[in-house]
């Protein structure tokens, strides 16, 4: 029996009240060109080139880093059908191992993982964690270093962004009364979130068989016990402040890391997401003086309510406050928030950087990216004498796309520099924000106190200095006028051209209404389930790409269009199924995407919960072209009382030929973590939480899944590796 959803979404919620771009101002800027040139919308874009806007049917231009000459790739396997088994589904001539599963061991003196709730929890300290998501793999060379072309030896950082409390624990959480009463399984869960760093290693040859070091002197995990350092413009600030340390200088732990990103001197990026839900704060408890900034950032960011696994309610805490840094209420009577955790809520919501190659190193939080529900960091082109940049999306509903841009200009004797390294180009830089234009252009707002709205005169919230603009990005982003997106997800940066993509899992119609559509986020209409459980909104999602003025990843322009819309090959051809997919290759709620270094294919992985009547989440192949290689389009949607038409510009269809089915995972999975061997012939993703959606029936041993061990045995999130079995390149 499929209960509904164990774990429904922590993200279903806007928490975004800005009156950010409305469809009216959208649709009023259109028409008011089309009835001042009388033409439809191929003049209103002609005139708006002439008049020196971006173009956004002009070839974007290549940056100096992109591979000359690079082939355009051919898919070159035969394409897998939907599925609904409890297994992974990969096409002939391929082959898959499993690398690493949750409880795994990464040390000697651990014992092999039970898997029936009962290993001893401080075990976990040295065991994989839960919920694999975004992942990297760096090159290792025999001297310990980073060797970026190393294919067959490397460190694999990965995220473990959430856990399946019922396959965790002997029967899932123990709670009297709202009250966790086994501090045990509490501190199993602080360590089952974080990072691992596992070694790596081919065991063969060019066999394609891989394992990890069980013993490596890399292996290493990062969880929400760990001592991480504040870096950049928040570090040592008054919002910074807690009883972990009074100066604000550190804070303990990371939390729900989703994806990731790296950087050009082999560091690794984890990304702290839907950290807010983990925080206690009861408003009607909380001390009435709680100042009116305080007040609306807690509700700008959500930060309400219980804790969503209760971690602050474990009694007696222990003299360090192993459980009530979770709490964020003010306790204390100090006026800075030395004496309790108020302000603990601000040591999270970052980017996290993290030296795999000196396992002794403190990872450092990089507050000048912001504070956000940060889904990953994306390194844009990389080029000497230009600045480095990520891109970044902030996953919720109606919340935005972010970049950061270093000040200072790479410079590739950094390249194995370590934390030094970071401390130069991540602390030190600019902060944007993404408006989409109705036009086919966009905007970089850049977030820096004293521009713009972002200043004390601000009505919303008043910023104070830059530490305020960053800690509170979100707000300062709506200040900017961002654009709402349908929860941005990964990012991926082709390396043929620096254009961008950005996966835009879903919206619900309560987020995205008819009357709210705009020309980025242009569709509304009814997914059909053959269960009879409708869901209206864009529940397929869509991918965005657009390309930087001049080709220059610091650019503050650019021109965009829809890559790809998520749906059903059966759904109707003009509102919803726009992209003419097929069976072949449909698919909802992208999430995942990976472009390959080594054969410049686009891998796109799916966290799906409404095409799940039909298959499970999978992992698609796609070979794109560039943003304008399509055209304008009007998409008209309806939610059954009214209609509305919004003109958008969307990507030539791709076709069976580039664009394919890879992979479909086991049961009520997700496929993420996307990481390749820089040969591309060896690729790392992660089955997160396969069998979350069924309540587990244990006096019988039935799972929503068994993946991967089989049999009755409790499913587990794992990092698998996928090889060609001639071991050539995959994908083409
Ligand atoms: Fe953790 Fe937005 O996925
Ligand atoms: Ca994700
Ligand atoms: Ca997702
Ligand atoms: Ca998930």
């Amino acid at each position: 029996m499929t209960d509904p959803l164990l774990f429904p979404s922590r993200d279903d919620a806007s928490t975004n009240t800005s009156g950010n771009t409305r469809f009216e101002a959208v649709l009023h800027a259109r028409l008011s060109r089309r009835q001042l040139l009388g033409g439809g919308l191929g003049a209103a874009v002609l005139t708006l080139t002439g008049a020196g806007l971006p173009n956004a049917f002009a070839a974007p231009a290549v940056p100096e880093a992109a591979a000359p000459g690079r082939r355009t790739p051919r898919l070159g396997f035969t394409l897998v059908g939907k599925s609904l088994e409890d297994a992974v589904v990969l096409p002939d001539g391929y082959r898959y191992s499993v690398l690493f599963r949750v409880g795994d061991p990464i040390a000697a003196s651990v014992g092999e993982y039970l898997n029936n709730g009962e290993d001893d929890p401080a075990s976990f300290a040295l065991r994989a964690g839960d919920h694999h998501d975004g992942m990297h793999y760096f090159g290792l060379g025999a001297n310990g270093r980073h060797q970026r072309n190393a294919s067959r030896r490397g460190l694999l950082c990965m995220n473990h962004e959430a856990i399946t409390a019922e396959y965790l624990h002997p029967r899932g959480q123990t709670v009297a009364d709202g009250v966790r009463t086994d501090a045990g399984e509490v501190l199993r869960e602080f360590y089952a979130h974080g990072v691992t760093i596992v070694e790596t290693v081919e065991t063969v040859e060019g066999g394609g068989k891989w394992r990890y070091e069980r013993s490596s002197r890399f292996n290493r995990r990062i969880h929400t016990l760990t001592d991480i350092a504040l870096a950049g413009p928040a570090a040592k600030t008054r919002y910074m402040v807690t009883k972990y340390a009074p100066d604000g200088s550190r804070t303990r732990g990371t939390v729900n890391n989703c994806a990731s990103g790296h950087t050009p001197w082999g560091t690794y990026l984890t990304c702290e997401e839907n950290w807010a839900s983990y925080f206690r704060r009861i408003a009607s408890i909380d001390d009435p003086r709680r100042s009116p900034k305080e007040l609306v950032a807690f509700a700008r960011y959500g930060v309400r309510g219980k804790g969503r696994e209760l971690w602050a309610t474990v009694t007696p805490d222990i003299p360090d406050d192993l459980y009530g840094r979770w709490n964020a209420m003010k306790l204390g009577a100090s006026d800075d928030g030395g004496d309790d955790y108020r302000n603990a809520v601000n040591t999270y919501g970052w980017v996290v950087e993290i030296d795999p190659f000196a396992p002794a190193s403190t990872p450092q939080k990089r507050t000048a990216l912001g504070r956000f529900a940060h889904e990953g960091a994306w390194l844009g082109p990389v080029r000497a004498g230009a600045p480095l940049v990520w891109y970044m999306g902030c996953d919720s509903r109606d919340e935005y796309i972010y970049k950061y841009v270093s000040n200072q200009p790479w410079n590739p004797a950094d390249a194995d520099g370590g934390l030094a390294a970071g401390d130069k180009y991540l602390d030190d830089g600019r902060l944007y924000v993404a408006r989409f234009d109705a036009d086919g252009s966009g905007k970089w707002i850049e977030l820096r106190f004293g521009v713009g709205n972002v200043t004390g005169a601000n009505a919303a919230y008043p910023f104070a200095d830059q530490a305020d603009v960053v800690v509170h990005a979100q707000l300062a982003a709506d200040a900017a006028g961002a654009t709402k997106m349908d929860r941005p997800e990964w990012a991926a940066v082709n390396p043929a051209n620096g254009e961008v993509y950005v996966s835009l899992t879903n919206a619900n119609a309560s987020n995205r209404p008819l009357a709210e559509l705009d020309a980025a986020n242009p569709r509304f209409y009814t997914d059909r389930k053959t269960t009879g459980q409708d869901q209206r909104g864009n529940p397929n999602g869509h991918v965005i790409r657009f390309a930087e003025a001049g080709g220059e990843a610091g650019a503050t322009s650019f021109t965009w269009d829809v890559f790809l819309f998520g749906a059903r090959a059966s759904a109707d051809a003009k509102a919803v199924n726009i992209s003419g997919l097929t069976d072949a290759n449909d698919f909802s709620s992208p999430d995942g995407l990976w472009f390959s270094p080594a054969t410049g294919v686009l891998w796109i992985g799916t966290d799906d919960r409404a095409y799940t009547d039909v298959t499970n989440c999978m992992l698609l192949a796609a070979v794109p072209g560039s943003v304008g290689d399509g055209g304008p389009r009007t998409i008209v949607s309806s939610d059954g009382v009214s209609s509305r038409a919004v003109n958008t510009y969307v990507g030539a269809p791709l076709g069976e030929e580039n664009l394919r089915r890879f992979l479909v995972g086991p049961k009520e999975c997700e496929i993420t973590g996307l990481a390749e061997t820089p040969d591309g012939r060896a690729l790392f993703i992660n089955i997160q939480h396969p069998g979350e959606a069924t309540r587990p029936d244990y006096a019988t041993a039935r799972f929503g899944s068994h993946w991967p061990d089989g049999g009755r045995a409790r499913p587990r999130s794992a990092t698998i590796v996928i090889t060609r079995e001639d071991g050539g390149e995959i994908g083409i």
